[in-house]
């Protein structure tokens, strides 16, 4: 297997094919925020939260490490003060978002372990619009006023488990929550 050498927090490192950057460095004990990726086998990475952006030097945009891969001689930075400030602005944009920690569904989910870790468990943010919750299927509901759309619940329905029993509005009803998760609807 072709393997790289990279640097990582000024540490010389090796990547193997494919490995993201996010990857090599949970190998090398550096924890990035994440919240749409999980690192359990056969999850996708899709780099849409942004909760786990680095610095990689030369490059003008902080990069997702949870979906870019590193090149020969690449330097990155995990916790840069731009990439700090970054992985804290994405929280405290979301944070806003949310029912407060005390009053939230579980006060312990990834998410409010992540906005702890980094520091950021409250909002200067005016809050969006909230959902309501559904619960219209008959064995299942979703928080969507929890929902961060990260898609994750999706892809582990149908790429993981190959149920396909969760989907992504992508049309009307046209509302804030058009692009969130929700149960499919049984057949009539
Ligand atoms: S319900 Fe699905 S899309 Fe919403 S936050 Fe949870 S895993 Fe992400
Ligand atoms: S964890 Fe990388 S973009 Fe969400």
């Amino acid at each position: 297997m072709t393997r790289i050498t990279f640097e990582l927090d000024g540490k010389q490192v090796e990547a193997g094919a494919g490995e993201t950057i996010w990857q090599v460095a949970k190998r090398h004990e550096r924890e990035i925020p994440h919240l749409c990726y999980s690192p359990a086998p056969d999850y996708r990475p899709d780099g849409n939260c942004r909760a786990c952006m680095v610095e990689i030097e030369g490059e003008r945009v902080l990069a997702a490490s949870c979906t870019r891969t590193p090149s020969v001689g690449m330097k990155v930075k995990t916790a840069s003060a731009r990439a700090v400030a970054a992985q804290k602005m994405v929280m405290e944009l979301l944070v806003a978002d949310q029912p407060a920690r005390a009053t939230s569904h579980d006060p312990d989910s990834k998410f409010w372990r992540w906005a702890e870790k980094v520091e950021v468990t409250e909002s200067r943010f005016p809050a969006a619009e909230r959902w309501a919750g559904d619960t219209s299927h008959p064995a299942m509901s979703v928080n969507l006023d929890a929902c961060i759309q990260c898609g994750l619940c999706v892809r582990a329905c149908r790429e993981v488990q190959v149920n396909d029993v969760i989907i992504r509005w992508a049309s009307p009803p046209a509302s804030p929550a058009a692009n969130a998760c929700r149960p499919a609807r049984p057949a009539p």
